[in-house]
């Protein structure tokens, strides 16, 4: 027993209009426009590992799977280390140079950012590490397209007033993408908010997607705000 027709006419119309927009490509030889952005994605928590590295601090992830008795992954593995961007970014941007991609989408873990969100200071090292990483993509001809928040964010923040369930959050989101625009904003040209929103609308309840949704339109004044002070 297979998939009903209509379930097979369903998929494959779907996989059909996703190729639509590659037709011109099709049509030119199989090459893409020269300004196409070609790319592959990460995010922190599944790639960096370096969980307490250099002053980073606990995030929500981290707490959620070292919890006792929680089988929040079922052989009981976590991203304490995951495939160690955070010390082997050198050799995955060869492997992206391999693969002729011209555009990385990454995302930064807040919490080695602002191990304690605004209650704490800048992790300068969290820093100094997203520098690095940055210029030694753009010394590639690769563009970063930064995502600010990838599901990950400092526990602390959990531990203080519910994370995302407290309309706090917006002020400490705020706060740490004003930081993000202007410690990388002269050489991230694109920038996410929240990952896949999409799924945030339909997965969540209403309660969380409202400080996110809030957090997020926060944001893009802040960014206003300071295109305007760099161009004054
Ligand atoms: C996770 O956070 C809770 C609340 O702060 C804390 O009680 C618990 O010990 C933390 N778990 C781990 C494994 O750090």
């Amino acid at each position: 027993m297979g998939l009903s027709t209509l379930k097979k006419t369903i998929l494959y119309c779907g996989i059909l209009l996703h190729l639509l927009p590659f037709l011109p490509c099709f049509s030119n030889g199989f090459s893409l426009p020269s300004n196409f952005l070609f790319g592959i994605g990460s995010s922190s928590y599944q790639y960096e590992g370096a969980y307490m590295s250099d002053g980073k601090g606990q995030s929500n992830w981290d707490n959620f799977t070292h919890g006792p008795g929680r089988y929040v992954i079922i052989d009981g593995s976590n991203g304490d280390i995951a495939v160690d961007h955070y010390h082997r970014y050198l050799e995955d941007i060869d492997l992206m140079e391999a693969l002729k991609v011209n555009s990385y989408k990454l995302s930064l873990s807040w919490s080695r950012i602002l191990p304690k969100g605004r209650f704490g200071k800048v992790n300068r090292a969290g820093i100094n590490f997203y520098n690095t990483l940055i210029d030694a993509l753009l010394l590639k001809g690769i563009q970063p397209f930064v995502v600010l928040s990838h599901y990950d964010s400092p526990q602390e923040l959990e531990d203080r007033y519910g994370g995302w369930l407290s309309p706090q959050s917006k002020e400490d989101f705020a706060f740490y993408a004003d930081l993000c625009f202007r410690s990388f904003g002269d050489r991230v040209k694109y920038w996410v908010t929240f990952n896949e929103p999409n799924y945030l609308v339909v997965t969540v309840p209403a309660y969380i997607r409202r400080p996110v949704a809030l957090a997020h339109w926060q944001c893009y004044h802040a960014k206003e705000g300071t295109q305007k002070g760099n161009h004054s």
